[in-house]
């Protein structure tokens, strides 16, 4: 570790809005290219493009660093005391009650039951092969993560909610990005906000159904949505207690399944313009018997399918920041960032920054294979983010994104139409805007 004082250098006031308009991750990305590992923007943030600077960081997480800043309040007028951007006792409390829930062990008991409902997605998509149509298998990963989520963290059917829940996430994770730098307190109308009002009713009547639907009928705590409402919604709980669930179980409505829709999107937009990989995945995911039993050690047996998922979450890490507020003015690596500063780190540039990666902008699932990822430290790839407040439900997406690549390719011959370019969602994530593919049945049906 360096102890010289490194100089901190940025893009221009005017630069810097001008530029603005674009996918922050892309921004930051052209930021990274020209200023490097650490960049100022403007009195704004602090840009981290380097994995030790930013494992450092969310190392001293809470102790040194909090949430917030502009995003982290934004994400809060979104998911109100959720445990996303909660803090303290309370975030640990919320924590400490879902961690067992949503562990590997627990997660990997549902196995068969994710299949079961991955199977019935699957099975709507049969009309698409009969017409060789052309259709966006981006919106039917939307589709995919939300029924599974209803299945595996809510115990319900959310088939007849998929339209309402796409809705309602992207209006509501849009808002959160909308308008970087700045934060205009909920309390006041703006058009944002009064959109946001119109979408917090109807969550809370999805919500409120599910919780009705209950009743006092839950038997186990094995799932997401049935701990939180014993947990929270019983006969004895406070008004608090009640808006907390309510708090939760939204950032599970949202959380539990956009980030696998788009980064299952990703994987199908980074495989189109890669065909011959999809093939080697075709040809390993077909080499399975028919009656292939899915254990929590399944991912083993798919080396070739394993490394294009993970060089494709390498590439397109879909929560592609994080943000944090320093407590403290803090050193680290000779780079000097005073207290109260807001810092951005992003996971797209520590997966991209050439120091780490050869040839980074290039898709290479050679990366992931076991030679290589025992030579490279952990955090240079960190798609869940890094330290205490790592990704909760790391596990369940590894699972579903698996089992939904997997059991797709084992049905169907998918050939993806690759894009001239990628163009991204309007939304805190990145994801992109459409994936267009033809689906025909393989010989071979495997359920
Ligand atoms: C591919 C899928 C996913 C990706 C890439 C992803 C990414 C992330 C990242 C980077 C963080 C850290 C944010 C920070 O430090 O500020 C995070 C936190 C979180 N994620 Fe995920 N996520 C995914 C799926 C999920 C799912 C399925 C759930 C719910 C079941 C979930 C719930 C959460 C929660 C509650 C937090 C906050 C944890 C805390 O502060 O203790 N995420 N996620």
């Amino acid at each position: 570790m360096e102890s010289t004082t490194k100089q901190i250098t940025g893009p221009p006031l005017l630069k810097f809005f001008r530029k603005s308009s674009m996918f922050p991750a892309f921004y930051f990305h052209d930021l990274m290219r020209e200023y490097g590992d650490v960049v100022k923007c403007g009195s704004f943030f602090y840009l981290i493009n380097h994995p030790d600077v930013a494992k450092q960081i969310l190392n001293r997480d809470q102790k040194d660093f909090n949430q917030e800043d502009f995003i982290g309040k934004r994400t809060q007028t979104v998911f109100g005391l959720g445990m996303v951007t909660s803090k303290g006792d309370m975030w640990a409390n919320e924590r400490r009650l879902l961690n067992p829930v949503l562990s590997s062990k627990t997660i990997h008991k549902h196995i068969s039951e994710a299949n079961i409902e991955i199977d019935r997605v699957l099975d709507n998509w049969i009309p698409l092969t009969k017409s060789n149509k052309i259709f966006d298998i981006a919106d039917k990963m939307g589709d995919m993560a939300i029924m599974t989520s209803g299945r595996l963290l809510f115990d319900t059917d959310f088939s007849s909610k998929i339209d309402e829940i796409k809705e309602v996430t992207i209006i509501g994770t849009k808002y959160i990005v909308d308008g970087i730098p700045f934060f205009i307190p909920y309390w006041i109308p703006t058009l944002g906000h009064l959109k946001l009002r119109r979408i917090n009713k109807k969550i809370d009547a999805i919500l409120n159904a599910i919780i009705q639907e209950k009743g006092n009928s839950i038997k186990n705590r094995d799932n997401l949505a049935n701990t939180l409402i014993s947990a929270l919604g019983g006969p004895n709980s406070t008004r608090q207690d009640r808006r907390l669930m309510l708090d939760e179980l939204k950032t599970m409505l949202a959380g539990g399944y956009f980030p696998i829709a788009c980064s299952l999107s990703m994987f199908w937009h980074v495989i189109g313009e890669n065909p011959n990989c999809l093939q080697k995945i075709k040809d390993e995911v077909r080499s399975k018997p028919r009656d292939y039993v899915y254990n929590e050690r399944f991912y083993q047996d798919f080396p070739v399918t394993s490394s294009a998922i993970f060089e494709a979450m390498r590439l397109y890490p879909v929560a592609f920041s994080i943000w944090r507020k320093a407590k403290i003015k803090f050193s680290i690596d000779g780079y000097i960032i005073p207290k109260g500063k807001t810092i951005c780190i992003s996971l797209f540039n520590v997966h991209r920054n050439p120091k780490f990666w050869n040839d980074p902008n290039k898709f290479m699932p050679e990366r992931f294979n076991q030679e290589e990822s025992k030579n490279r430290p952990k955090h240079h790839f960190m798609p869940f983010g890094w330290g205490n407040r790592k990704c909760i439900g790391d596990h369940y997406s590894m699972m579903i994104i698996f089992l939904t690549v997997i059991k797709t390719l084992m049905r169907y011959d998918v050939k993806i139409i690759p894009a001239p370019k990628l163009v991204v969602k309007s939304a805190a994530l990145m994801c992109p805007e459409k994936v267009n593919a033809k689906i025909s049945i393989i010989d071979r049906v495997n359920k």
